[in-house]
């Protein structure tokens, strides 16, 4: 294993390298068969998507397009605030697109709730919803994943491009923070 200064900030570790990199073959497969023939447009939403985003276009041998949208949602480091603003707008035209929009986690669904009503607005034919995680426990608008990498306890997790205070998103797994870290902060 690499050597790494972050290790120590985690309790243990949730979703291995391993574990990962099967899953996404799976969804890769997956959205292979459901839209081999629909030359879909790949939505990340940033940043937390950029690992996963990587792994699954590679995963899905389609013939497709990326873009990313970035947004902002985060009250404080750890939990959303429901205000959330778009700060990298889509540079394509999606009218008629068929999405493929790809998130790290849907926690509350704030995010996702929002994106969805943005993409429908700007004229996508259809928007399918990829997660790497999902914590349904948390859920406070009505929105569903249409694929879920896996579903995840209600702890706050890091790694493979999920991130506390922007930090952590380069640990190659899926690790859950000591609490102490991010409760004795501001
Ligand atoms: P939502 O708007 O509450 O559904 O949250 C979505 C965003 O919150 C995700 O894209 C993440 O950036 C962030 N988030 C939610 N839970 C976690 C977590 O456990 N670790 C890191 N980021 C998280
Ligand atoms: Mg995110």
């Amino acid at each position: 294993m690499a050597k790494s200064t972050m290790d120590q900030d985690l309790l243990r570790v949730l979703y291995s390298e391993e574990q990962i990199r099967t899953r996404v073959q799976e969804l890769g497969d997956e959205l292979f068969e459901a839209f081999r023939d629909k030359n879909p447009l790949f939505v990340g939403v940033l940043k937390g998507c950029f690992l996963f985003m990587a792994d699954l276009v590679r995963a899905c041998q389609i013939k497709s397009e990326v873009e990313f949208i970035a947004v902002s949602s985060y009250g404080n480091g750890y939990e959303s605030s429901g205000n959330v603003q778009i700060t990298r707008d889509l540079q394509y035209d999606i009218t008629g697109r068929d999405l493929i929009v790809v998130e790290d986690i849907l926690d509350s669904g704030n995010t996702l709730y929002f994106l969805a009503q943005y993409f429908k607005t700007k004229g996508a034919r259809s928007v399918t919803i990829v997660t790497l995680l999902d914590k349904p426990e948390r859920r406070e608008k009505p929105i569903k994943a249409d694929y879920i990498g896996f579903t995840a306890p209600n702890e706050f997790v890091v790694g493979y491009g999920l991130d506390f205070k922007q930090q952590y998103r380069n640990v190659p797994y899926i690790g859950v923070m000591k609490p102490e870290i991010y409760e004795n902060d501001d």
